[in-house]
């Protein structure tokens, strides 16, 4: 199971003492969410700030991609520190040689999902991708509430990966708090992120040991997954 804080939820006037509060955490990803005003109704942060963020961190960095033109973002986001690179599959025709390009530049692949979009959009790439990203919000902002139509996705994932025999990571992003993550594992998710429960929380450190156990409890055969390195 990991454990991925979002550092939208972060205090943006403090990026080195936030992204250091998460290093004291055993939260085994930091994800970051790129905006471009334009896939989603807002704007985040680029390149220039995630290369700053990791020479502050030892994390794995996954790096979740809401813009209509991803293409010309990978090579930025690879060197400035990126190990995963997650893009929509709502980019329709895009999709496939994006896959291949993130592939090709040695970082995890990663798809994610839209709330309103039907899951078998996803099927055609599930061999072609490391990591499977089930939005349960609409993306663009954090601390929206959990969209728990949104579940169902999970459970056909997981169901799908166990019949062919795939090995993909599946990932629930937006809500995800102490009162949503043990649907989320019992569904099939062994991948959380998590922005505004975890930051709002006294201790950043103990939160994260709350969710896992809480994560734990619900699907206790939930397998050790521990990804720290891109695959090849
Ligand atoms: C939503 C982002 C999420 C967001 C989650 O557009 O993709 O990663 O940071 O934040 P919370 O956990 O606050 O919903
Ligand atoms: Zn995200």
């Amino acid at each position: 199971m990991i454990i991925a804080p979002s550092l939208l939820a972060a205090d943006f006037g403090h990026f080195a003492k936030e992204t250091a509060r998460v290093q004291k955490t055993d939260a085994e990803w930091l994800h970051l969410d790129i905006m471009d005003g334009h896939f989603v109704p807002n704007l985040s942060f680029g390149p220039q700030v995630v290369k700053a963020v990791r020479s502050l961190s030892r994390q794995f960095f996954d790096v979740h991609l809401m813009c209509s033109q991803p293409e010309i973002l990978l090579e930025p986001f690879v060197r400035a520190g990126a190990d995963q690179l997650i893009v929509h599959v709502e980019l329709g025709e895009a999709v496939l040689p994006l896959l291949w390009k993130i592939r090709s530049l040695g970082r995890r692949v990663g798809l994610a999902i839209n709330p309103p979009t039907e899951i078998r959009r996803v099927a055609p790439y599930l061999d072609k991708i490391d990591h499977l990203l089930v939005m349960t919000v609409n993306p663009g902002f954090g601390g929206q509430d959990f969209i728990h139509e949104a579940l169902p996705k999970v459970q056909q994932a997981r169901d799908w990966r166990g019949e062919k025999g795939l090995a993909f990571s599946i990932g629930v992003d937006g809500g995800v708090g102490f009162d949503t993550v043990g649907e989320c594992a019992q569904a099939g998710a062994d991948v959380f992120v998590s922005g505004s429960a975890l930051f709002a929380a006294p201790s950043l450190k103990r939160a994260v040991t709350r969710m896992r156990r809480l994560a734990h409890e619900h699907d206790p055969a939930l397998a050790d997954l521990k990804i720290s390195t891109p695959a090849s």
